[in-house]
């Protein structure tokens, strides 16, 4: 007799974890393989940060759970983040501590909408949104964002398309493109959103990753906003599992009950561990220098083929190129790429099902050493498939 199964098995796998995994499988038979497919610095925290995480496992209260939106010490320290960053104060009873900002969305969409309610998000972008959406019966309607339009979504055509969506879900830095939104647009996107009626969620996960200026946070222009954020990137503590939303006073109540029911609390002893994150600006502002070379070797040492259209990429640590000069399929030019040159990088079918067959992401989160191999490698195996 055959069981039922969920319609889940429709949803497309997330293929920058795919690619890690074969990537990591070809490393356990001894190949060595350069990582640019997964989004993720290749330093850890520093040492204070680690040492308060050690210090909070000689704690008691680490070992049990935290209330279900999180710690009040650390959504008191995140609040004064802001005050930090963007000179802004958000209540921490607003603040939500969630594990990884994969679960804030989680969250924010249980929270915000109901089964079959549509959410905008830009094409390409962050895989997870779409098949997030599609597990939880919402439908995302896919915004373009082309090249020629400096990768920006539409907004305008959005409204006259006849449905208003009942959210909007931007990024900004963005994945997989890299670009930032300006301050302005910014402003004038929240006003949109307000005068529309239209949710705002906005992703600012690679936020203190910017190579011209830090850029401030939709929560400034726009009070019903959920804003999501993370410890993964700037902070290099993606492996924690630690992220945050803040929450409009209307769907406080609702994110905490679903988080009470979806998690309980995120991992107690790596809250603790956070707080001493925000006294440590100046070390991770450190690596921005480095990401910064890594994008330029790149630009530098990739052949004019490699890199067709490609964003500007003054945020995140990612080049999103289309590769169509050389092959038609960057999915099968990807999975050469890791076998026979040992260099992993992601399709980019992930982030765009229409257009995204012509293009690679490279993640430049990792050494020098990485990137400047990769080149060299990408650069002689490009001249034996020629
Ligand atoms: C744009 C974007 N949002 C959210 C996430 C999820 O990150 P995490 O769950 O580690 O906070 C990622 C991860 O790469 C991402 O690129």
């Amino acid at each position: 007799m055959t069981l039922k199964i969920g319609k889940t098995n429709q949803i497309p796998a997330f293929l920058a974890m795919q690619v890690m995994q074969d990537a990591q499988r070809l490393e356990a038979t001894g190949q060595d393989i350069m990582h640019l497919e997964v989004g993720q610095p290749s330093t850890p925290p520093p040492d204070v940060v680690n040492s308060a995480l050690s210090m909070a496992l000689g704690r008691t209260a680490s070992h049990g759970y935290s209330v279900a939106l999180g710690h009040p010490a650390l959504r008191q320290r995140i609040s004064a983040h802001y005050q930090d960053w963007y000179g802004i104060t958000p209540d921490w009873n607003h603040i939500a501590i969630t594990p990884g900002s994969s679960l804030g969305f989680a969250i924010s969409f249980l929270a915000a909408f109901d089964a079959g309610d549509h959410i905008a998000i830009a094409t390409p972008g962050y895989p997870a949104y779409r098949n997030l959406m599609a597990a939880l019966g919402l439908v995302p309607d896919l915004i373009p964002a082309r090249a020629d339009q400096a990768w920006m979504p539409d907004l305008e055509a959005l409204a006259s398309s006849g449905r208003l969506p009942d959210g909007i879900l931007l990024a900004s830095p963005a994945n997989p493109t890299g670009v930032v939104i300006a301050d302005d647009d910014l402003a004038e996107i929240c006003g949109w959103c307000t005068r529309h009626g239209v949710r705002l969620i906005m992703d600012e996960i690679y936020h203190g990753l910017t190579y011209g200026g830090r850029g401030t946070t939709a929560l400034k222009f726009n009070q019903d906003a959920i804003i999501i954020n993370s410890f993964s990137k700037y902070f290099c503590m993606t492996g924690w599992r630690l992220g945050w939303i803040i929450l409009p006073d209307d769907l406080v109540d609702n994110a905490e009950k679903i988080a009470q029911n979806l998690f309980i609390s995120a991992p107690t002893p790596n809250q603790f561990g956070a707080i001493a994150a925000f006294d440590c600006y100046v070390e991770f502002d450190a690596h921005l220098p480095r990401y910064q070379d890594n994008r330029d070797r790149l630009l530098a040492g990739l052949p004019a083929e490699f890199l067709g259209q490609h964003a500007p990429a003054d945020g995140a640590f990612y080049l999103y190129t289309d590769i169509s000069a050389i092959s038609s399929n960057a999915g099968d030019f990807a999975r050469r790429l890791l076998h026979e040159a040992g260099v992993a990088v992601t399709p980019g079918a992930d982030f765009d099902q229409t257009e995204g067959g012509r293009f690679l992401r490279l993640s430049y989160a990792g050494s020098r050493h990485t990137i400047t191999t990769a080149i060299d490698r990408i650069n002689g195996w490009l001249t034996t498939i020629k």
